[in-house]
């Protein structure tokens, strides 16, 4: 590799040790607190270098791809390799970049195998995109799946050529594609399943295994079965035909004894594919769903709450998942399984807490598909404080700039307060209360619990904010605007944390309405928590610019500066009702101080944290 990649990879390694968790190897809560400004600061410098990197070595590259010889060629394919999803050096945008080139080098020179290879890794690049939008509506997130879908589309197009390619590993791209034309999220399950079982015959084709024989055809037939007998996770029974339940029930059966087999030789317990097994056999009548649950239960029980293997980790934390939707889709279950689920949150709660801090990655996709199917009950965690935890434990600078921002908010809501008591009176909640002390103290709260949440959407692209090695993409930028829908749909949708929802939805939006902001789905006017929405737009623009969001953004500006400018944006991208306000010194004076008593609270619960990992309080 050349050297500006070797140095660009190296910068991810530090960078992501930078960004891990912090352990406070005998710190003062001081010094700890000191210690993680110096490691931002640092990830800002090598992030800013990456970007000279990128502009001076690989940009040209790219553009002059037509003329590189297959060396500088072989080269960038082992850059972009490095830079494949998974992997501690990860970088995958920067690998759809490289793939993107490639692929249209290939269609120039009119190279199919390139053409196929390129549009196959292309396609990876996009799937990586894709599972960062788990649990989105398909509604929001079709644009990325159908560009992943595409990819492997035109790859798997080319098996009518079968016969023509005489190359061994074009074949198993196109075959791969093929497979992985079912990938990602459908509107209608029967879609996927269609697809699949489509794989299953081409796999099972015996005319296509004698023409390509060095080929792992068991392998890929066994994986397809894998992805058919998974298709149930997530289906609901209305949505399957009795076909596609056939063809499910039939992969579930073999991917189930395969499974007993290898755990009868190895002396476990399969735990991965006894649950799509079991659904299937509901499914088809076999048994109620009260017997479902019950044989879900069981497997659940037998976790070994110290196996941090992928299969712990399905059992630990993947069946509560499927387990919770099933009680949000029949709700009349919950009572009398209350203390059950709460028990579960507590036990995933502490094998996350016990989790190797090396394999973050991992466990925080388990936890995200958890805070989707969370069941709030009477004595469990409130969902708020869930997801607060999340973003202390998998991005503590998303945390600290969260807790920032509910400071200043609550500092400036007590000031309006204080000069008018009805300032926030289009909440029912508050025009309620008569006492003016206490409306000021519950809205103060309140403004609080917004900073803290306002940003729990980021918690789908958990990776693009906590390892930025460089600024964002345009493709990225676009990807967390998608922070506010999701903070929206985590918010809205449990009973405790409703009313916070709109402040995750608009803090974005321009107060003029503007296309500058988004998402379009908020509309200022018809919020009727549009006042706080403006105050918590305001201060988490304040600690954007002037701090958190310097690495990903690439624009630096001291906060006298931010402040001058938020005056300058009066009217247009902020409520003239609040700048207003930024021209009294002393209103300065107090967001800033709030800042800081926010970033040192953050730093003192992390250090905390960090100190007693077997701390089993409920508080963030
Ligand atoms: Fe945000
Ligand atoms: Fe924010």
């Amino acid at each position: 590799m050349r050297p500006y990649q070797k140095e660009y990879i190296e910068n991810i390694r530090e960078i992501s040790a930078l960004t891990g968790r912090k352990n406070p190897d005998g710190l003062s809560p001081e010094e700890y607190a000191d210690r993680l400004l110096r490691d931002e600061e640092a990830i800002r410098e090598k992030a800013a270098r990456n970007m000279e990197l990128l502009r001076e070595g690989l940009l040209p590259a790219l553009d002059h791809l037509f003329e590189a010889d297959s060396e500088e060629l072989g080269e960038l394919e082992e850059f972009a390799a490095q830079l494949a999803g998974g992997q501690e050096t990860a970088d995958e945008g920067v690998f759809r970049l490289i793939h993107r080139a490639l692929l249209s080098l290939a269609r120039q020179k009119r190279d199919r195998c390139g053409m196929i290879r390129e549009l196959y890794w292309l396609g990876m690049g996009y799937y990586w995109l894709c599972n960062k939008l788990v649990g989105l509506p398909i509604e929001i997130v079709e644009k990325y799946v159908s560009q992943m879908r595409l990819c492997f589309t035109e790859a798997a197009a080319y098996l009518k050529y079968f016969d023509e390619i005489e190359d061994g590993e074009t074949r198993g791209y196109i075959l791969r594609a093929r497979a992985n034309m079912a990938l990602g999220s459908f509107k209608f399950q029967g879609e996927k399943i269609r697809l699949v079982r489509e794989t299953l015959c081409i796999m099972q084709d015996g005319s296509y295994r004698e023409k390509a024989p060095e080929l792992p055809w068991d392998r890929y037939l066994y994986m397809t079965h894998q992805q058919m007998a998974s298709s149930v996770s997530y289906s609901k029974e209305t949505v399957m035909s009795s076909e596609d339940m056939a063809s499910i029930m039939e992969s579930a059966y073999i991917v189930y004894h395969r499974r007993l087999e290898e755990a009868a030789r190895d002396g476990h317990t399969p735990l991965r594919w006894a649950f799509p097994y079991y659904a299937m056999e509901y499914y088809c009548g076999i048994y109620d769903m009260d017997h479902l649950m019950a044989r879900i239960e069981k497997l659940m029980d037998r976790v070994d709450p110290e196996d941090y293997s992928p299969e712990g980790l399905y059992g630990m934390l993947s069946l509560p998942a499927f387990y919770c939707q099933y009680l949000e889709q029949y709700p009349q279950r919950i009572p009398a399984r209350e203390s059950y689920v709460e028990a579960l949150y507590r036990r995933a709660m502490d094998y996350a807490d016990s989790f190797p801090a090396q394999e973050d990655e991992k466990l925080s996709f388990y936890l995200r598909q958890l805070s989707f199917t969370y069941i709030e009950t009477g004595g469990g965690v409130p969902y708020g404080v869930y997801l607060q935890k999340l973003l202390l434990r998998f991005a503590p600078e998303a945390y600290i700039h969260s807790r920032m921002v509910g400071e200043a908010a609550r500092a400036l809501c007590g000031l309006i307060m204080e000069e008018e008591p009805a300032f926030f009176d289009d909440i029912e909640k508050f025009r309620q209360i008569v006492d003016p002390e206490e409306k000021r103290r519950q809205v103060m709260e309140d403004a609080l619990t917004c900073g803290l949440l306002h940003d729990v959407g980021k918690i789908s692209f958990l990776e693009l904010y906590t390892r930025t090695a460089r600024q964002w993409f345009a493709e990225e930028y676009e990807v967390t605007r998608l922070h506010t829908v999701s903070g929206h749909l985590l918010l809205s949708e449990r009973a405790s944390t409703r009313r916070f929802a709109p402040v995750a939805l608009g803090h974005h939006a321009w107060y003029d309405g503007s296309c500058h902001g988004y998402p379009e789905t908020y509309r200022r006017l018809e919020c009727p928590c549009r006042q706080m929405v403006d105050v918590i737009g305001l201060v988490d623009w304040l600690e954007n610019i002037s701090h958190s969001a310097q690495a990903y953004t690439g624009l630096e500006k001291s906060f006298d500066d931010a402040v001058e400018e938020a005056v300058s944006l009066e009217g247009r991208r902020f409520s003239p009702m609040l700048t207003a306000r930024l021209r009294d010194r002393h209103v300065v004076r107090l967001i800033r101080t709030a800042f800081e008593e926010g970033r040192r609270e953050a730093c003192r619960r992390m250090y905390g944290r960090e100190r007693s990992s077997e701390n089993t309080s409920t508080a963030p």
